[in-house]
């Protein structure tokens, strides 16, 4: 008989219609203890943003199901977050439930537990009134209402478990990416496998803790890059990363150091992601275009060229993209093979030309534009005068280089000390910060001399 088109007056009905169930999601963004979520049924957050539910990854042949969040308002399927990244649905469908205890777990076809969150009502505890809600910036929270069976009766809600303190290979804006020392949390991002497989990659990228805050792209166990420590003021690896519109900070204290940013305008989707593919991470930001396309645009990427490769240059070397061959030595300094450094090898690193006398023979030289040495190891010395940390640094025969801690505002605060090789230097046109390198006085007056 054929299909027969609706009358004009019922279109923009049917429309609407079509637009609003586009995918059987379940018309909240909130899962309580009663309720649960299975196969294709999602959570969509209060403003739209963000979706929950199983996916299966596209190009995946096996059909193993995955629990997700993705963006619910464009049309580029884009995941952000994956709950099972380790134990997929293998026996369809998944069900999303929360426990009596207050946990998410989630069961597959033949209601085995194929994950579950943290327990956080503590051992065998019940929870009464937990509810999961996934929010307009991404985060799907646990909260236990009121009372706990095993604990005390607060009348409050309390966030017991939420997904941004697991993140899988995305920073969301609010997110952060480091160590909490109270939590005994520890927030990295890792790559996906490959595009069809969400489990663990080879890249994963975090912070080290010790000296400078500061974060390292791992392959496996390897280093690959550095940001850079972070000095008050950037991350000295890419100083030129501040934009008006993307607003990050490393904020350290006692409790925790951590990595965050934001944007200025919110209703533009950003993420921050480590690609499995490319090896590095990636800033995308979403571009509504006509008809309900768009599409991500990259705004930058790292390791970016040759200088990014961590400690391309060895010991007491620097990188300089802007010269040929990159590597040079610090001044001071010479290769160590100079066979090896003509054929465009820097990571033997260099040697001084004169040794150092430990003692009052021995001075400094100062370079600027330089991304600061590798500060894992170095020592901080808060409330230090520079004029100190110099004399600290004279005084101790291991000590390399020595530079302000903390520059924000211009300021110089506290002291940072190396006792260890000067390493992952690369040297950029602008000016990063002050690094006093020690050398034997008489290199500094002949490099003094040399103007
Ligand atoms: C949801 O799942 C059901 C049953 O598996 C399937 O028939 C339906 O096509 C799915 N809907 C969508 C939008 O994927
Ligand atoms: C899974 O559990 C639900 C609820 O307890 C039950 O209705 C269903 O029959 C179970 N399914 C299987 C395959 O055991
Ligand atoms: C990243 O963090 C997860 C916990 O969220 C941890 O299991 C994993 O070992 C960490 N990876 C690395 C390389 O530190
Ligand atoms: C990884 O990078 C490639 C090339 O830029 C891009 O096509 C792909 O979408 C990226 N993957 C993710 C997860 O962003
Ligand atoms: C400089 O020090 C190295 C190792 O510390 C030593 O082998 C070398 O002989 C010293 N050179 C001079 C000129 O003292
Ligand atoms: C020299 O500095 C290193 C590293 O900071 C430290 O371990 C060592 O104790 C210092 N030595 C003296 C004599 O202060």
């Amino acid at each position: 008989e054929g299909m027969r088109a609706p009358p004009p007056s019922l279109l923009p009905l049917l429309l609407a219609t079509a637009f609003l169930s586009p995918s059987p999601s379940i018309a909240t963004d909130k899962l309580d203890q009663t309720a649960s979520i299975a196969g294709n049924q999602t959570l969509e957050s209060a403003g739209g943003v963000f979706r929950l539910g199983f996916f299966v990854p596209p190009g995946s042949s096996d059909g193993r199901a995955y629990l997700g969040i993705w963006y619910a308002s464009i049309p580029e399927k884009t995941v952000v977050w994956v709950a099972n990244r380790r134990n997929p649905v293998v026996r369809p469908p998944g069900v999303l439930t929360l426990s009596s205890d207050g946990r998410l777990v989630i069961l597959d076809g033949r209601n085995a537990t194929v994950w579950s969150s943290d327990n956080a009502a503590g051992s065998g505890g019940v929870a009464t009134r937990a509810t999961a809600q996934l929010l307009d910036n991404g985060d799907l929270v646990v909260s236990h209402g009121g009372e706990s069976q095993s604990g005390s009766t607060t009348g409050r809600t309390s966030v017991a478990w939420e997904s941004f303190d697991y993140p899988t290979d995305t920073l969301l804006p609010g997110m952060k990416l480091g160590v909490d020392g109270r939590s005994g949390i520890s927030r990295n991002i890792t790559s996906w496998r490959s595009a069809a497989d969400p489990s663990p990659g080879a890249y994963t990228f975090k912070l080290v803790s010790g000296g400078l805050p500061e974060f390292f792209l791992f392959r496996g166990l390897s280093k690959t890059y550095a940001s850079g420590p972070w000095n008050g003021a950037e991350l000295t690896g890419v100083p030129n990363l501040k934009s008006r519109d993307f607003i990050f900070t490393v904020l350290s204290n006692p409790d925790e150091t951590y990595y965050t940013y934001y944007v200025s305008d919110p209703s533009v989707l950003s993420r921050f992601v480590l690609n499995g593919t490319t090896g590095q991470v990636q800033r995308f930001s979403w571009h509504r275009g006509g008809g309900g396309g768009g599409g991500w645009s990259g705004f930058w990427h790292f390791p970016l060229d040759p200088c990014d490769s961590y400690a391309r240059c060895g010991a007491f070397g620097y990188c300089d993209v802007g010269q040929s061959p990159l590597c040079s030595c610090l001044p001071g300094f010479r290769p160590r093979s100079p066979q090896r450094w003509s054929l465009g090898d820097g990571s033997g690193g260099c040697v001084r030309t004169t040794n150092l006398s430990c003692g009052a023979g021995d001075g400094f030289w100062t370079v600027s534009r330089m991304k600061l040495p590798e500060a894992t190891s170095a020592t901080v010395h808060a409330g230090v005068t520079m004029d100190q940390c110099r004399k600290m640094c004279l005084g101790n025969c291991s000590c390399r280089a020595y530079a302000a801690a903390d520059v924000s505002g211009g300021i110089n605060r506290g002291c940072v000390i190396w006792a260890v090789d000067l390493i992952d230097m690369r040297q950029y046109p602008e000016v990063v910060q002050d690094v006093y390198i020690r050398l034997a006085q008489s290199e500094v007056d002949a490099l003094t001399a040399a103007g």
